[in-house]
């Protein structure tokens, strides 16, 4: 698992295999990720929500996106990692977009950025494709301006929306993105996008038919408690391992159980005997 994965290895994973995708936010976790084989690691905005206890991802910038990014690389090996740009990146300023991906590429040492769809994506896309960063698309339901575009809800319902979808992926494709996030999408219309274009969709809330899945580690393995989409499927329910390990420690130094001797150093009686002697 030592090989590191390219661009053009998932896309050509395409009708292949399925792609598997996950997000990180520190090297702990990274590792670990890379370790079992994930072929696409997502630096996600979601950090904002599932470890600074933000409420909404639009809270965090560049600086925080950045740093937990350098932690990412740091453990990858295998996997490709993939810097989400915060909102104040490319949404606020465009002409900041490309500056913003560079950034990812040569201080966080990303492989790909990912890019929400929002009313000037195509242009800001073009611009960092253009500078010759890979770039991922993100459609449907996107998190940093649901609230702006009727709240978090599944998108593509009726026919006029699932069509404006399958157009911003065709021409997201045609823009240059190398793959495209499909989120809370109806699994048919999922169905019609990744059967109509060339290049791979990672579906979260989207279905079978996509061409690879990505979840919010901290969602799968049960560290996010406050709130629970409906198509996280929770693998572990490490919150309650953790709780029941720190009031087990919390137990036993209040009980003296903890340290024992095998926690302890020691010292020579005769070194002791001579503090002692001295009377200190
Ligand atoms: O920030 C994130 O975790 C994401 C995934 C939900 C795709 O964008």
């Amino acid at each position: 698992m030592n090989t590191k994965l390219k661009i053009e290895d998932i896309v050509n994973l395409k009708n292949k295999r399925k792609i598997t995708m996950l997000t990180a936010y520190d090297y702990p976790l990274a590792y670990l990720i890379d370790k079992a084989g994930i072929d696409i690691i997502l630096v996600g905005d979601s950090v904002a929500n599932v470890v600074l206890g933000l409420e909404s991802t639009t809270q965090v910038g560049m600086n925080e996106m950045l740093h937990h990014t350098k932690a990412v690389s740091r453990a990858v090996k295998h996997a490709l990692v993939v810097g989400d740009m915060p909102y104040e990146a490319y949404q606020i300023s465009i002409d900041d977009s490309v500056k913003n991906a560079k950034r990812f590429i040569q201080e966080a040492n990303c492989d790909a950025v990912k890019l929400e769809w929002f009313d000037k994506c195509l242009e800001a896309t073009a611009m960092i494709v253009k500078e010759g960063i890979p770039v991922m698309g993100h459609i449907g339901l996107t998190p940093q301006t649901a609230d702006k575009l009727g709240g978090f809800k599944v998108r593509g319902k009726d026919a006029e929306s699932a069509k404006t979808l399958i157009k911003q992926a065709k021409e997201l494709e045609r823009i240059g993105c190398f793959s495209i996030v499909l989120e809370c999408v109806p699994d048919r219309i999922a169905k019609i996008i990744t059967e109509s274009i060339n290049i791979p969709t990672i579906g979260i809330g989207a279905g079978i038919f996509c061409d690879g899945q990505v979840l919010v580690t901290h969602d799968l393995l049960g560290l996010f408690e406050r709130f629970k989409p409906k198509f996280v499927k929770q693998y572990i329910n490490l919150s309650e391992l953790i709780l029941g390990a720190i009031q087990n420690y919390k137990n036993d130094v209040l009980e003296g159980k903890f340290p024992t001797s095998l926690h302890s150093f020691t010292i020579k009686e005769e070194e002791l005997k001579k503090i002692k002697e001295e009377n200190l």
